[in-house]
């Protein structure tokens, strides 16, 4: 009942749109755009000026905005800053992606249920930084990535979906980054778009599924959590 929430807000026929947030190389971003099939990119914002996913935006007529740390007095201005943008956007849908900034829980009470993250673990497993090389260090068989609602914590929200890739032998963490990464490219664009059709839902803090999107997790290979 996703569209039916934001009727009264939006014109019926307008393509929901996405606020993409990034720091860097934007292959995710990229992946959300040229797989979009009911949604737009509004607007990408990054907290770094030289991020390479605003060169592809900027080429690809994508709309950006530079929101950096420097240019703000104080940390909590700056993300009071990240903020306003994203509010200012008027996105349907929040989506980070490589975005190098712990939001303050303002930011999830603002879009709870339309604000989601992906992460290079199988969330719970490993939280945080340099998560492949990690996965290799623990000795992990499976590795992947997670699409998670985004609450107050770090990498602690609803779990959406996961992509899970196998930890081979001789892998280093540059061969199992680009495994998954592989697969984030595919995750993200089919969890965004369930999330703005309404087949993807976050009700009482539980994330729920129609049968559409089960059946196509399932189709896709996708870990889901009935
Ligand atoms: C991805 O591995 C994503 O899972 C993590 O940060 C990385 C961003 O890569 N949150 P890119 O900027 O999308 O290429």
């Amino acid at each position: 009942m996703f569209f039916v929430a934001f009727l009264g807000i939006y014109p019926v026929n307008r393509t929901p749109t996405l606020t993409v947030l990034i720091s860097g190389r934007g292959s995710n971003l990229i992946a959300l755009h040229e797989r979009a099939s009911n949604y737009r990119i509004g607007l990408v914002i990054s907290s770094n000026s030289a991020a390479q996913g605003l060169v592809w935006a900027a080429q690809a007529g994508v709309p950006s905005q530079v929101v950096e740390r420097g240019t703000f007095p104080s940390l909590a201005a700056f993300k009071a800053g990240v903020l306003d943008a994203v509010l200012r956007s008027q996105p349907d849908v929040v989506a980070l992606a490589g975005f190098m900034v712990v939001l303050q829980p303002e930011f999830s009470e603002a879009f709870g249920g339309r604000l989601i993250n992906i992460h290079p673990s199988l969330l719970p497993r490993l939280p945080g930084l340099d998560t492949h090389q990690r996965a290799i260090a623990s000795g992990e068989t499976e590795h992947g990535c997670t699409v998670h609602f985004v609450d107050s914590g770090v990498d602690t929200g609803p779990r959406i979906a996961q992509g899970v890739v196998p930890v081979l032998p001789g892998d280093d963490a540059a061969a199992l980054a680009a495994r998954t990464l592989a697969v984030e490219h595919s995750l993200y664009p089919w969890v965004t778009a369930s999330l703005v059709r309404g087949g993807v839902q976050l009700a009482e803090g539980r994330v729920r599924y129609d049968a559409q999107a089960v059946r196509e997790a399932h189709e896709r290979g996708f870990r889901i959590f009935v």
